[in-house]
């Protein structure tokens, strides 16, 4: 869209959520709310997203980058003193500006864009996005007239009694004529219960000089919640939450337990997979087709392939390939790559390491910082001794290598292709390929010698 501009209000520390985190940087479902928020206005496709800034002014432009210009508002004096900091960036521009607050995570592109239509079929000069709110506390009441015409609109403490009744309330999102935007908050006064400047105040001196202005209704008030405390954040997380099950549900994910499935916003899953209740996918994961996420699994920042079951298990920014099977009680730390049908089984632990096709380590091992080819077993209790308690080293085991239960291998070392170490094993010296490794005391069995103890019988 031409002509269009967009100004985030994010500059309040929210004193109502008693945090240190400043309000717009608590996550909702896994992602900073001004981030949502900059996120919907950008498929809005507007030539400059203005982020007004204050409390923890850093923080936030650090998380946004360069998709903002910012202003800085140095005492936080009310939202329309909020708009006014942006006077220098966009003051003299002719086109149609949207006015958001940063504490509105949900509300969507679609619904600015049709916010933004209305403003222009109707050739307001402020056209303010209001909803119906079943419980409208808090929020600043829009007030009509017998005929639905907008009358003015008022803040919920300096609302009377009779006022406080109306659910219909303004969302915090609006559409200006940019040069009459910046014209009428010259005239906001701070004349009322909290000793603000009110940007809903516009609306009311727009009016008072016969410009047109137009409401514009969504009749999704879930997509509209402000977030001002932490009960108000748990909706948030609530409503964001169900959206994101419902889109997975759409596209052929099968979800069984929606309320007990958190999936973030920029996670991608393919179609016939099936996540089970508890399930935690954060980050940018992106999961296969026809894969089992089994309860309780924790996916973070991860891509997984197809067909493959995630069992009861954490996997942390690592790759995992299809047909694999990791869990239950699994353990994939950061940097692990496995490849197609590798076998990971219970209480195993795997660290910055490549783990080749067909790979198995199926019962209570720790693989850390090693380099594991193709079609290895690696036998229970086995142990990658990777840290002498001041460096880190690399244990390399080749393809087909075979690892007896319960080995040490000290690193680093390397295990030739194809080789087999001995159970019980400690070994610290490389093992050439296809050899035996027997690195453990030998066994002496001392016959009769029970008899020769003259043991009291129990
Ligand atoms: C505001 C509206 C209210 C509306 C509600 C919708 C005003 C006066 N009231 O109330 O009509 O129903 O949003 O959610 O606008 N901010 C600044 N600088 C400031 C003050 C606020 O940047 O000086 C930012 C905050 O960081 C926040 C946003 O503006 O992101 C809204 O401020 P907040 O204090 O939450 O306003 P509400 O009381 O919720
Ligand atoms: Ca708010």
């Amino acid at each position: 869209m031409t002509n269009t501009y967009a100004i985030v209000l994010a500059a309040g520390q929210g004193t109502r959520m008693k945090s240190d985190l400043y309000k717009v940087m608590h996550p909702v479902c896994g992602k900073p709310m001004v981030e949502h928020v900059v996120d919907h206005i950008k498929g809005l496709g507007a030539d400059k997203i203005v982020t007004i800034v204050g409390h923890g002014a850093e923080k936030v432009q650090d998380l946004l980058g360069e998709s903002c210009s910012y202003a800085f508002q140095e005492e936080q004096l009310g939202t329309a003193h909020a708009v006014k900091q942006a006077e220098e960036l966009l003051g003299g521009l002719e086109g149609t500006t949207i006015v958001v607050c940063g504490d509105t995570p949900l509300i969507k592109s679609e619904t600015m864009e049709a916010l933004v239509a209305h403003h222009r079929e109707t050739g307001a000069k402020a056209t303010i996005l209001t909803a119906i709110a079943e419980d409208p506390t808090g929020y600043g009441r829009i007030i009509r007239d017998a005929n639905g015409n907008v009358i003015r609109n008022v803040e919920h403490k300096d609302a009377s009694q009779e006022e406080q009744q109306v659910k219909e309330i303004n969302t915090g999102t609006y559409c200006f004529d940019n040069k009459a935007l910046f014209a009428s908050l010259k005239k906001v006064k701070n004349d009322n219960a909290q000793g603000e400047y009110y940007l809903p105040d516009v609306i009311g001196i727009l009016q008072s000089e016969q410009e047109t202005i137009a409401a514009y209704v969504t009749d999704d008030f879930s997509e509209t919640i402000g977030v001002n405390d932490r009960v108000v954040l748990a909706q948030a997380e609530a409503a964001m939450r169900k959206r994101i099950a419902e889109k997975h549900m759409r596209n052929g994910v099968t979800i069984i337990n929606p309320e007990q499935t958190y999936i973030s916003v920029d996670a991608e899953i393919g179609r016939d997979t099936i996540l089970q209740p508890g399930v935690m996918i954060e980050g940018r994961t992106i999961i296969g087709e026809r894969c089992t996420i089994g309860p309780n699994s924790h996916i973070d920042n991860s891509i997984i392939g197809n067909e493959t079951t995630i069992h009861s298990s954490v996997v942390r920014d690592s790759k995992i390939g299809s047909h694999t099977t990791v869990g239950p009680f699994a353990h994939i730390r950061p940097d692990s790559n496995l490849s197609d049908n590798v076998k990971i089984g219970n209480f195993v632990e795997v660290k910055k390491s490549i783990l080749g096709e067909g790979s198995k380590v199926s019962h209570l091992s720790y693989i850390g910082d090693a380099q594991v080819g193709s079609h290895v077993n690696v036998g229970c209790g086995s142990i990658t001794v990777n840290y002498d308690g001041k460096n880190k080293f690399q244990t390399i085991i080749e393809d087909d290598a075979f690892i007896g239960c319960n080995s040490n291998l000290v690193a680093p070392v390397t295990i030739g292709k194809g080789s087999f170490i001995a159970a019980g094993s400690t070994i610290t010296k490389n093992v050439p390929e296809s050899s035996l490794a027997i690195a453990r005391t030998r066994q002496e069995n001392k016959e009769g010698y029970i008899s020769k103890l003259n043991l009291k019988k129990p």
